[in-house]
């Protein structure tokens, strides 16, 4: 079975997660989807990932809908979703500009939709999706604190943050913030500059990674960034006889002792198993600097 990374005493996610903000391209039906969702489990990957504003504010009903065709399903998994961005959409025709909103009254809104949409008592787990300008942490942990008692969030946490802001929340919750969900792969070394790997490590906080394969631009040979990696991670991939090279870029963000959960955003189920067949690839520390090097461009001082 698929190792679990234990975020809380009482609250583990799978090592893969599954990230359905694209679900609406994969142009499947919801008995298609149900069979990809039920696939995914019996190989161990329980965690789905959402947002509110994903698909203009429609997947997350989209799995409302599939979690009805087979009620026992909603128990095998973990939701993650968040909310704080309100987009331009024509469902706020009110709305003028893009902007991002922590008060008490928007969070307990945006929950109560999210319930509503995946047809669920419970979110497993919910993030605020971004840092924002205007923020006031008293207010998120007094929503945090009452959704808990409710029993409608299990549990809290962000996506974006700096290790400052992670710490401003931490410090006005009542229950520690359980993860981070930041962008990790080759093509985006940001966190490994800018002290949130080394905040995760002091803080044993296991991150998720979202977009690991850059949204697909890693491994497209037009891509103006893409082609030196690919170069690097397909050379990789012979050394360690293994194919295709989308396992080389999961090998190498697990490889990483922060622990991260890569969140895996295809919907097409041999992609997805690449990333868990990736768990069992054994690369040497070389190979992972071989990939680093030609991620960031230039060799190290
Ligand atoms: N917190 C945040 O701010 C944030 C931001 C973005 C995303 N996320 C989360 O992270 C999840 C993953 O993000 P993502 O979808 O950008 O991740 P990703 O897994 O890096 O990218 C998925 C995209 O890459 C394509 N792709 C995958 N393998 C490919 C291959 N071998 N060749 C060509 N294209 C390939 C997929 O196309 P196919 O479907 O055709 O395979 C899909 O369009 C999202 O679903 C969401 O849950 C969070």
């Amino acid at each position: 079975m698929m190792e679990r990374i234990a975020v809380a005493k009482d609250f583990s996610m799978s090592r893969i997660v599954h990230g359905q903000m694209r679900m609406k391209d994969w142009k499947m039906s919801n008995r298609q989807m149900l069979g990809l969702f039920k696939e995914l489990v019996e190989i161990g990957i329980t965690t789905f990932d959402h947002a509110d504003i994903y698909g203009n504010y429609e997947c997350e009903a989209i799995l409302g809908d599939v979690l009805s065709l087979e009620k026992t399903l909603r128990e095998k998994i973990e939701i993650v979703t968040k909310c704080g961005i309100k987009l331009v959409s024509d469902k706020y025709p009110e709305r003028k500009v893009k902007y991002y909103d922590y008060g008490y009254d928007h969070i307990i809104m945006s929950v109560n939709n999210s319930l509503k949409n995946f047809r669920t008592d419970r979110i497993d787990l919910l993030l605020l999706h971004r840092p924002a300008p205007f923020f006031d942490p008293e207010e998120a942990a007094k929503a945090f604190a009452d959704l808990k008692k409710a029993g409608k969030v299990l549990h809290f946490g962000v996506s974006n943050f700096t290790p400052a802001q992670y710490e401003t929340l931490n410090a006005y919750t009542e229950e520690k913030l359980v993860t981070n969900q930041v962008e990790i792969s080759p093509y985006c070394l940001e966190h490994f500059e800018n002290g949130n790997m080394d905040f995760f490590m002091k803080e044993k906080i296991r991150p998720m990674a979202w977009s690991p394969v850059a949204g697909g631009r890693l491994l497209n040979p037009h891509d103006p960034k893409g082609p030196g990696i690919l170069r690097v991670l397909e050379s990789v991939a012979e050394e360690l006889n293994t194919s295709p090279v989308d396992k080389v870029i999961y090998a190498w963000l697990l490889k990483h002792p922060v622990k991260m959960m890569p969140i895996v955003g295809t919907g097409k189920t041999d992609r997805i198993k690449y990333a868990a067949d990736a768990l069992s690839v054994d690369m040497t520390l070389e190979q992972w600097y071989k990939i680093y090097i030609a991620a960031r461009g230039k060799e190290l001082p």
